[in-house]
C-alpha cells in the first residue's frame, strides 16, 4: 500500500460507526500515520455512524439499495469510492455483502471487523453463535475481503474471555473494546504496507 502518499481511506457503514470513530480517534491520536478519511458511506439513512461523521467533519454519503440488485448498489459505491480517489476501503458493521465486482475493483484492499475468532462463527450475530456454542474463548478479527462471507486473510486476532453471567449485550460490549484497538492497529500495518501474503497467511514482511 505505501506509496509515499497519504493513504485515502473510504469507510463504509450501516449502522453505530463505532469502528468508524476508533479509526478516525486514531488517526487524529497519531496511532494510525499517513492516512485519512476520504469519505464515511452508509447503505442505512438511519444509521447513527453517519451523524457522527458528519460531526467530526468527514465527507459523508448515503448511497441506499433502494430495490437495485446489489451489482448496481455496488456500482455507485464504487464510483464515489473511486471519484474520491480512496485507496484502502474498510467495512465497519457494513451489513452487506459485497459483489464480485467490488471485490475485483479493491482486489487486495479492503479489509473487514468481525465479532468472532474466524473462522469460527462467521455471518450474522457472532456473538449470539458464540454464546450459544458454549465456547469459553472468542474474539475478534480483521481480514483481507474476497469472495468469500467473512474469508479473507487473517490480519489481526484478539481473543476476549466468554464468562458464565455474559449476555450477548455484555459480550458484544467485551468484544467492541479489542474491536476498537487492533482496527486501526491493522489499518495501520496495512496502509504502512508491514505485511506479505503467502497464501492464506498474512505476515509481517521479511519474517519467513
Ligand atoms: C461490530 O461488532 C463489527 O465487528 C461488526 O459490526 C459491528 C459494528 O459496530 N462487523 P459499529 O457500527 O462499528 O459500532
Amino acid at each position: 500500500m505505501k506509496n509515499g502518499r497519504i493513504c485515502r481511506i473510504g469507510i463504509l457503514i450501516s449502522g453505530r460507526g463505532s469502528n468508524m470513530l476508533a479509526l478516525a480517534r486514531a488517526i487524529s491520536e497519531g496511532r494510525l500515520p499517513e492516512t485519512e478519511i476520504a469519505v464515511v458511506i452508509s447503505d442505512q439513512s438511519s444509521a447513527q455512524g453517519l451523524l457522527h461523521a458528519a460531526e467530526r467533519g468527514l465527507e459523508t454519503l448515503l448511497i441506499e439499495r433502494g430495490g437495485r440488485t446489489r451489482a448496481l448498489h455496488d456500482q455507485e459505491t464504487i464510483t464515489a469510492l473511486l471519484a474520491r480517489s480512496v485507496d484502502l476501503v474498510c467495512l465497519a458493521g457494513y451489513m452487506r455483502l459485497l459483489s464480485i465486482e467490488f471485490v475485483e475493483a479493491f482486489r487486495g484492499r479492503i479489509l473487514n471487523i468481525h465479532p468472532s475468532l474466524l473462522p469460527a462463527f462467521p455471518g450474522l450475530d457472532a456473538q449470539r453463535q458464540a454464546l450459544e456454542h458454549g465456547v469459553k474463548w472468542t474474539g475478534c478479527t480483521v481480514h483481507f475481503v474476497d469472495e468469500m462471507l467473512d474469508g479473507g486473510p487473517i490480519i489481526a486476532q484478539q481473543v476476549v474471555p466468554v464468562q458464565d453471567d455474559d449476555t450477548v449485550e455484555t459480550l458484544s460490549a467485551r468484544i467492541l473494546l479489542e474491536e476498537h484497538r487492533i482496527y486501526p492497529e491493522a489499518v495501520a500495518r496495512v496502509v504502512l504496507g508491514d505485511y506479505e501474503i503467502e497464501g492464506r497467511r498474512v505476515k509481517a514482511k521479511g519474517e519467513r
